[in-house]
């Protein structure tokens, strides 16, 4: 489940990732505008594309068909818009959809600061933080994977949901 498809490049590695090691699945990938998106992401049978901000409640009514079509574990990434009350939003519509086991990454949090682009303003990051405040029980941070290449672009982002 991916929120920000672009030109659906990250849509398309998912399902040639999943097409070796799982079936049946789906890549979901939620984008606002749909213009960019290539030919080979569009005719994928595997993935499927809907042109709505992440964050609009027709999302989680799509998600949940999905999930009793393809009942295996969810992995989502969110990789739209980076402001903290968007990102927010996004965890917030996938409280009730994810369950344990399944996975969160928060891409970008290592913008505003943490430690790159200073000046950008409350983003990801902040988001996963107050997020935290708000339901300290949803999630374990994965400092494991967050630290397996000595860098990344999502601090406090690897999400496994308790
Ligand atoms: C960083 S790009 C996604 C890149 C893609 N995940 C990849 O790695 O190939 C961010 C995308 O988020 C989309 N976006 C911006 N605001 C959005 C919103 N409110 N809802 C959904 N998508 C949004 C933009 O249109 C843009 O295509």
């Amino acid at each position: 489940m991916e929120f920000g498809t672009f030109s659906g490049g990250s849509a398309l590695f998912f399902a040639t990732v999943m097409r070796q090691i799982a079936n049946p699945f789906k890549v979901f990938s939620v984008d606002v505008e749909a213009a960019q998106v290539v030919e080979k992401v569009r005719r994928d049978p595997d993935i499927a594309l809907l042109t709505l901000s992440s964050t609009d409640p027709l999302v989680a009514a799509r998600i949940a068909p999905l999930k009793t079509q393809y009942p295996g574990k969810i992995f989502a990434i969110l990789d739209s818009d980076h402001t903290r009350r968007h990102v927010l939003a996004e965890m917030i519509l996938l409280r009730p959809l994810l369950n344990a086991g399944d996975y969160m990454v928060v891409e970008d949090s290592n913008i505003n600061g943490h430690p790159v682009l200073p000046l950008w303003g409350a983003g990801p990051y902040e988001a996963v933080t107050e997020y935290m405040k708000q339901f300290p029980s949803d999630y374990t941070v994965d400092r494991e994977r967050e630290a397996k290449f000595g860098f990344t672009f999502a601090p406090n982002g690897f999400l496994i949901r308790n």
